[in-house]
């Protein structure tokens, strides 16, 4: 979707009305940060499990200079106010909308005693908000990046998806994991990323040729209002099925519930109360899943990962009750192509994307007839496109 020339328009947009709102100013730096799929393993990060998400050709782009004040000027192009904020004293704050996320990692940094300066800051976006492509988490890592490059700083990179998802925790209120800032922050081109969400252990996979698989993105449209909360009482529902688990199960240390086999877990089973025992039975078994499809992608096995990314979605659908119909349908749709290897919702659910493997030659094909149905069954015209695999945050010349 997003070719070089686009992202040229973008960032020369963008260079304008950083130069309209904040004057000329020679030191403006820029930076770029993408959004993700999530290919397979969701609702496994905070439970210590794995994921297999990448990077894609969608972004969010910034234009910085630093302030000789404590002040941070902030204005995105996909929204109307201005916000300004000073990092003396950060703490969310409702009314500020899409500028708590930014502020977000400026207040992680700063609780580690990294000192920043103020700023003038201008983004613009091309990832459909809501629509769980992880525009937050894309927004922190470039916030984070852009600071810490203001400040004249360098931390490790393996911090800066710990310390974003610190500010997504303490100062959003999201129980969120980790797995959106680490795929934003590590993501390679063409690249899948198995990380092992406990350790931090991470390695890339090539993702098939793109030439013979296309990805292809569903946006279904729908943007749940409740999303918060209902994601935090999911996170409470498995910390109490993983202390039930602990006591049943009775043996040395069990940290997550990703640290239980699936046979522990069956023999355990009838001790967990409804809806927890669904809760944490597809947790464990979705970590199951992600090993398979890795080793899946390893072997340029589609078919394999195609069901696996089928059952992923039954699971979450009954098991841990994150879909929507809307979900539901997209998916169906997509799979009523014979070109397509398997479907899945994306990210958190309850509304959002749901992604497809599909034959390339066929993506054409298989977009307009899920365009179709989808349309027919919800009355709602859904968003498509062919994603392909992205690096990472980063900062760009020009
Ligand atoms: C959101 C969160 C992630 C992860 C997914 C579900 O994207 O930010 O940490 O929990 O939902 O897998």
């Amino acid at each position: 979707m997003a070719s070089a020339d686009a992202l040229t328009t973008r960032i020369s947009a963008l260079k304008q009305e950083y130069h309209r709102l904040f004057g000329d100013n020679e030191t403006v730096m820029l930076f770029n940060a993408p959004g993700r799929i999530n290919i397979i393993g969701e609702h496994t990060d905070y439970n210590g499990g794995y994921v297999l998400p990448a990077a894609i050709d969608i972004s969010i782009i910034a234009a910085a200079a630093r302030r000789n004040d404590r002040q941070l000027h902030l204005k995105s192009q996909n929204f109307p106010d201005k916000v300004t904020a000073s990092l003396d004293g950060l703490s969310f704050d409702e009314q500020r909308t899409w500028a708590n996320f930014p502020l977000s990692a400026a207040w992680a940094l700063e609780k580690h005693g990294i000192r920043l300066p103020g700023a003038d800051i201008v983004f613009q976006g091309d990832i459909p908000l809501g629509s769980g492509l992880s525009s937050s988490a894309a927004i922190e890592v470039l916030m984070m990046k852009t600071m810490l490059a203001l400040a004249g700083s360098t931390i490790e990179d393996g911090l800066i998806p710990v310390y974003c998802r610190e500010g997504e925790n303490g100062f959003i209120g999201v129980k969120s994991g980790i797995m959106d800032q680490f795929i934003i922050t590590f993501g390679r081109e063409g690249n899948a990323l198995f990380l092992n969400c406990e350790t931090l252990e991470h390695r890339l996979i090539p993702f098939c040729n793109a030439d013979a698989v296309a990805i292809i993105v569903g946006n279904t449209k729908v943007k749940r209002e409740l999303a918060k909360s209902a994601y935090n009482q999911r996170v409470e529902e498995c910390a109490e099925g993983l202390k039930i688990l602990q006591e049943k199960i009775g043996r040395g240390v069990i940290r997550s519930l990703s640290g239980i086999s699936r046979e522990e877990f069956d023999r355990a089973r009838s001790s967990l109360p409804d809806p927890v025992g669904r809760r944490c039975e597809h947790v464990i078994y979705e970590n199951g899943r992600v090993l398979d499809a890795t080793d899946a992608l390893e072997k340029g096995d589609v078919k394999t990962l195609g069901k696996l990314l089928i059952a992923s979605h039954t699971s979450l659908k009954e098991l841990y009750e994150v879909s929507c119909k809307e979900l539901d349908c997209m998916v169906e749709a997509f799979l009523q192509s014979d070109d397509v290897y398997g479907a899945r919702m994306t990210g958190a659910g309850f509304g959002g994307s749901a992604i497809a493997l599909a034959k390339a030659e066929g993506a054409a094909d298989v977009i307009e007839n899920a365009r179709k149905i989808y349309h027919e069954k919800t009355g709602i015209c859904g968003e498509f496109y062919i994603c392909r695999i992205a690096d990472g945050a980063g900062r760009l010349k020009g």
